[in-house]
């Protein structure tokens, strides 16, 4: 089968990602085998192919060339084979979640991380859901907190994380505001924000609004700024931003936030998503309630996942892009 690969670590997706042809998986126990319809880009696997930040080697990735040669986490699918001591699904369910090596034309998926794809949406919408919608309705539903009336500023609200977040916490019933800029400003209105900020010619953190939630996916700015535009006991959940950092990737603000919290009024902090089939499950409700759209702009073949990876370190993707095998 036709499979992206890299065997080494490089900033440029031009000198690395490749198509290789490999043997088409078996499913292990817990797992089934999914033909691959599409299988969403996020922002974790530039940092693989990358190599960067260094912290995410020594996690277990691989220090001086990825341990995995293949690429791909989201997809959205047809099941061609089940593994042992699988219970709920069945060869020819169509099913969406998060697997091994997904940019290619089969996957393994465990089932702890699989759910059936949401009707009434493309396998493409549907790949777009898994890291992205996970970690946004996690982060306004645990993290946040965010409860009917409040308002939630959404930084990075244009992206792949971000463009969930404002449509969850519009399910949720807060008031949004979504910080993006210039040319993605529509897109963010487009998705249902209340507000939108472009944070080219004005500054969300003046101040002179004030916010129970700060949701941050972009930007980086410092913890001061972030919370002068908290309410006294807002919650500001940093989600992660891209600071090119060679080693901790900007992490510090992370864990400063954290260690931070217990000495202000207001709550604050980070969090690693969790990949689980509940949250899948959740998401699916949201898609077939019609509260959350996929946002994606367009599709790559997987000869073209280098173009995708650039567009996305270039910050030239609004919402998400999806790889079509
Ligand atoms: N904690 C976790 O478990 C977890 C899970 C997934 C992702 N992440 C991390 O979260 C971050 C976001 O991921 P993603 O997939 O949403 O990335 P993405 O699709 O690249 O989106 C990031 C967004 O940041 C915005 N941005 C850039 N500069 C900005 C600025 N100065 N002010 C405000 N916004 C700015 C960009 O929009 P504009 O061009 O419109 O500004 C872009 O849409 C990444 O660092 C990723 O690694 C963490």
């Amino acid at each position: 089968m036709a499979a992206v690969v890299r065997h080494r670590y490089d900033l440029d997706p031009h000198r690395t990602v490749e198509v290789d042809a490999l043997p088409v998986p078996e499913p292990a126990d817990g797992e089934v085998v999914v033909q691959v319809s599409a299988a969403g880009l996020d922002r974790g696997q530039w940092h693989l192919m990358a190599g960067r930040p260094y912290l995410m080697r020594v996690m277990g990735f691989g220090i001086r060339r990825p341990k995995e040669p293949q690429l791909g986490l989201d997809v959205a699918g047809t099941v061609v084979a089940v593994g042992g001591e699988v219970t709920g699904f069945a060869v020819g369910d169509e099913v969406f979640g998060l697997g091994h090596g997904t940019f290619a034309a089969y996957a393994r998926v465990p089932v702890a991380k699989l759910a059936h794809a949401p009707a009434g949406v493309s396998a493409t919408q549907a790949a777009a859901l898994p890291v992205s919608g996970l970690t946004a309705l996690q982060a306004v539903r645990d993290r946040a907190k965010v409860q009917p009336g409040q308002r939630v500023l959404v930084m990075g609200a244009s992206g792949g994380v971000g463009s969930y977040v404002v449509q969850i916490a519009k399910a949720f019933g807060a008031e949004v505001t979504g910080v993006a800029s210039g040319s993605k400003v529509d897109l963010v209105r487009a998705l249902g924000a209340d507000h939108v900020v472009d944070h080219t010619t004005t500054d969300a953190l003046d101040g002179s609004v004030r916010y129970d939630a700060v949701i941050d996916t972009g930007g980086h700015r410092r913890l001061r700024d972030l919370r002068r535009a908290l309410t006294r006991s807002g919650r500001l959940v940093i989600v992660g931003s891209e600071t090119g950092a060679k080693v901790l990737g900007g992490m510090q603000r992370q864990l400063l936030a954290t260690l931070w919290s217990p000495f202000v009024s207001q709550t604050m902090g980070t969090f690693l998503s969790s990949e689980n089939a509940a949250d899948l499950d959740a998401l699916r409700d949201l898609v077939e309630s019609g509260a959350v759209v996929p946002a994606v702009e367009r599709t790559y073949a997987l000869d073209e996942v280098a173009d995708a990876m650039a567009a996305l370190a270039a910050g030239r993707v609004r919402g998400k892009v999806v790889i079509e095998p």
